[in-house]
C-alpha cells in the first residue's frame, strides 16, 4: 500500500522532530538511540489521531511508546496532541503495518496495541485484517518473548475472525471480554477516539488480549 503524502504535512511533521521517527527505507529502527533510555517500548498499529497513545503515555512515565499510523494528516493530529501535552516517552512513526518486520529489529517491542483496526469486511479482503495470520507472524518477529498484543474492537466480524486466527495458531489468549465498558478488569481502560464514537452509538467493545507465537 502507497503511504499518502499530502503537500505540506510532511513538513509540518518535521517541526515536531522531537516527536517523530523519521528513518532510512533500507535500515531497522534503534529504539536506544531513538529514545535514549533502556525503557521498555510498546507501540499502537493504526493509531490514528492518537488519544489512545497519548494517554498511555501520560500514565505510564515508566515505558516509552511509538504509535505507527499511514497516514501522514491523520498523524499529524496525534503529533500535536502529543506536543501540547508536553509528553517526552511517546514518538511517532509514519509507516504501513504490512512492512512492520523490514522497520523493527527481532524481539525489540515489549507489547502492542492494535485498536479498531479497520475490519475489511467482505470476505475477499480478509488478508488485510491487522490480526490475519502473516501479520501476527511479523508481530511475532518483531516483539520480545514474554509480550502481549492488546486488541479493542467493536466489530463482531472481526472480533471473531481473530478469535478463529489465535484458535487456529494455538496461540495463548487472555482477558477475552465481550463488553469492555461493563467488565471490571477495564476499569484502568484508555478510550480511542473510535471507542469514543461507537460506544455513543450504543456498539459494544470487545476485547482479547494474546501472544504472538
Ligand atoms: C479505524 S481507525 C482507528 C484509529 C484509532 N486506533 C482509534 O481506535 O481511534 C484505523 C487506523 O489505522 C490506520 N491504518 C490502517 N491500515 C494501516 C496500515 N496497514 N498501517 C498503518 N496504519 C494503518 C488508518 O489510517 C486509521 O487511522
Amino acid at each position: 500500500m502507497r503511504l499518502r503524502k499530502e503537500q505540506g504535512v510532511l513538513e509540518k511533521l518535521m517541526e515536531y522532530k522531537e516527536l517523530m521517527i523519521f528513518r532510512k527505507e533500507t535500515e531497522r529502527l534503534d529504539l536506544r538511540k531513538i529514545f535514549m533510555d533502556e525503557l521498555p517500548v510498546k507501540a499502537e498499529f493504526g493509531t490514528g489521531k492518537g488519544q489512545f497513545i497519548v494517554e498511555m503515555a501520560k500514565r505510564n512515565p515508566e515505558i516509552n511508546f511509538i504509535g505507527v499510523e499511514l497516514r501522514d494528516q491523520v498523524l499529524l493530529k496525534a503529533v500535536k496532541k502529543a506536543s501540547d501535552e508536553n509528553i517526552k516517552n511517546v514518538k511517532f512513526l509514519i509507516a504501513d503495518v504490512n512492512e512492520i518486520d523490514a522497520i523493527f529489529e527481532e524481539n525489540s517491542l515489549d507489547g502492542l496495541y492494535l485498536n479498531f483496526s479497520d475490519p475489511w469486511p467482505k470476505k475477499r479482503h480478509y488478508k488485510r485484517r491487522l490480526t490475519y495470520r502473516d501479520f501476527i507472524r511479523k508481530y511475532d518477529f518483531i516483539l520480545k518473548d514474554d509480550s502481549w498484543i492488546e486488541f479493542k474492537t467493536d466489530n463482531l466480524l472481526l472480533f471473531q475472525f481473530t478469535l478463529n486466527e489465535l484458535a487456529d495458531l494455538k496461540l495463548p489468549m487472555r482477558k477475552i471480554s465481550l463488553d469492555v465498558h461493563l467488565d471490571s478488569r477495564f476499569e484502568d481502560n484508555i478510550m480511542t477516539e473510535y471507542e469514543d464514537k461507537f460506544s455513543r452509538n450504543g456498539n459494544k467493545i470487545m476485547s482479547v488480549t494474546f501472544k504472538a507465537h
